[in-house]
């Protein structure tokens, strides 16, 4: 509901009382001088939401510099940091997602003072996995001896922290876990064309993790995500083709193929959108966010979001300078980076953006 004429829209949270059900809408009337104003609850049960309460993060030792790559394909460092901000980024030599995975894992639980036993979910967002099965997130279970946690892995592209982040907190909210460990982590060098110079200067391999816990206020206020199948093959990595005893598929490429113009305009024109979608669904106004924690894929991208938002770049936290676009663990490795430098502060108003191959993409507003 909008406000319009004599209506007045204002928030009112239900912070005292947790049985009302999330999708009921409460409306209060009163009148003053003439004009009636409506209250009405925010359509979530405070009672229920997760708050980030440890980051951590690991990336390979091995740094590559864009003169680095000029002496692999035909680019410049001038051409990488005008079209896309990146300086460099680091690339494994040995790591792999699940190494990287259960090192981020590790810090954010030192940093969050919790053992891996007490852990509950255990969520990896990756679209690079070493293996087909196991799953990832199982093998990091096993790394980190977090026997008593749910692990499973979700691939939402560079959208996949953020879809997992949503994923924990609807696991919390619907009051079956308290706790979770949610990870993006990507060694994307593996599924780069390396002699394609219009992809293999854009990536970096990476972890990032947060813990999560329930909690009463604050933590993540609202969230939207989308997913347009349709426009899948703009961005996309093939995997095994089908063979077996009654079919012969010929093996497409396995390297990502992109429109790196079309992935463009669709970030510069869908997360905005969403972003004030989610505030909209938290009653926040964009003037009120004090840091936007977006996907690392390029700085003119974020430039334009922040242009369309009618937003002070500034206000847009960037490290794709140092480690290029990570995919789904750009977003946690960033925090973790924020949140070490000490730029967190608890009551913070932070928006998490994503978007990538799927096509996917959302946004969450959350308190820190
Ligand atoms: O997580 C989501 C993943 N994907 C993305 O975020 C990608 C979004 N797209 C982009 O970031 C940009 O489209 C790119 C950085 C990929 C490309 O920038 P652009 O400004 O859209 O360049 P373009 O594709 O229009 O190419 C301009 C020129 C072309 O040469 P011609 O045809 O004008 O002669 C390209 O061949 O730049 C050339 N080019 C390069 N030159 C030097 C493309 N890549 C390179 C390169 N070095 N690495």
């Amino acid at each position: 509901m909008r406000d319009s004429g004599n209506f007045k829209l204002q928030q009112f949270y239900l912070k005292s009382s947790g049985t009302v059900a999330k999708t009921q809408q409460v409306y209060f009337w009163q009148s003053v001088g003439g004009t009636v104003t409506i209250l009405r609850d925010v359509g979530k049960d405070w009672d229920m939401s997760i708050r980030i309460i440890g980051t951590g993060s690991a990336l390979p030792a091995h740094q590559v510099t864009n003169e680095d790559l000029a002496k692999l394909v035909d680019t410049s460092d001038e051409w990488i940091r005008e079209r896309t901000g990146i300086g460099c980024r680091r690339i494994s030599t040995g790591e792999t997602v699940v190494s990287l995975a259960a090192d981020a894992c590790r810090n954010a639980l030192e940093d969050g003072g919790m053992e891996a036993s007490g852990v509950e979910l255990l969520l990896v967002a990756t679209c690079t996995p070493e293996r087909g099965i196991p799953c990832a997130a199982c093998q990091v279970q096993d790394r980190l001896g977090a026997q008593n946690a749910v692990a499973f892995d979700l691939n939402a592209a560079c959208a996949g922290f953020l879809f997992a982040l949503h994923t924990a907190c609807a696991y919390v909210e619907a009051g079956i876990y308290r706790n979770a460990l949610v990870v993006g982590a990507e060694v994307l060098s593996k599924i780069v064309d390396w002699s394609d110079r219009s992809t293999c200067v854009l990536f970096g391999d990476g972890a990032g993790a947060v813990l999560v816990e329930h909690c009463r206020e604050g933590g993540i206020l609202g969230y939207v995500q989308h997913s347009d199948g349709a426009r899948g093959d703009v961005l996309k990595c093939d995997s095994r083709a089908i063979q077996n005893p009654y079919i012969s598929s010929r093996m497409e490429v396995p390297f990502v193929q992109m429109d790196g113009r079309e992935v463009f305009a669709f970030a510069v024109r869908k997360v905005p959108a969403s972003i004030e979608e989610a505030l909209e669904k938290s009653r926040i106004q964009a003037a009120e966010v004090d840091l936007f924690v977006l996907h690392q894929a390029n700085r003119r991208i974020l430039e334009g979001i922040a242009r369309r938002l009618g937003v002070d770049l500034e206000r847009f936290a960037m490290n794709l300078d140092q480690v290029g676009n990570m995919s789904s663990a750009a977003i946690p490795v960033l925090l973790d980076e924020l949140n070490r430098e000490g730029r967190l502060k608890r009551g913070m108003t932070l928006v998490l953006a994503g978007f990538g191959a799927g096509l996917t993409y959302g946004a969450c507003v959350m308190q820190w």
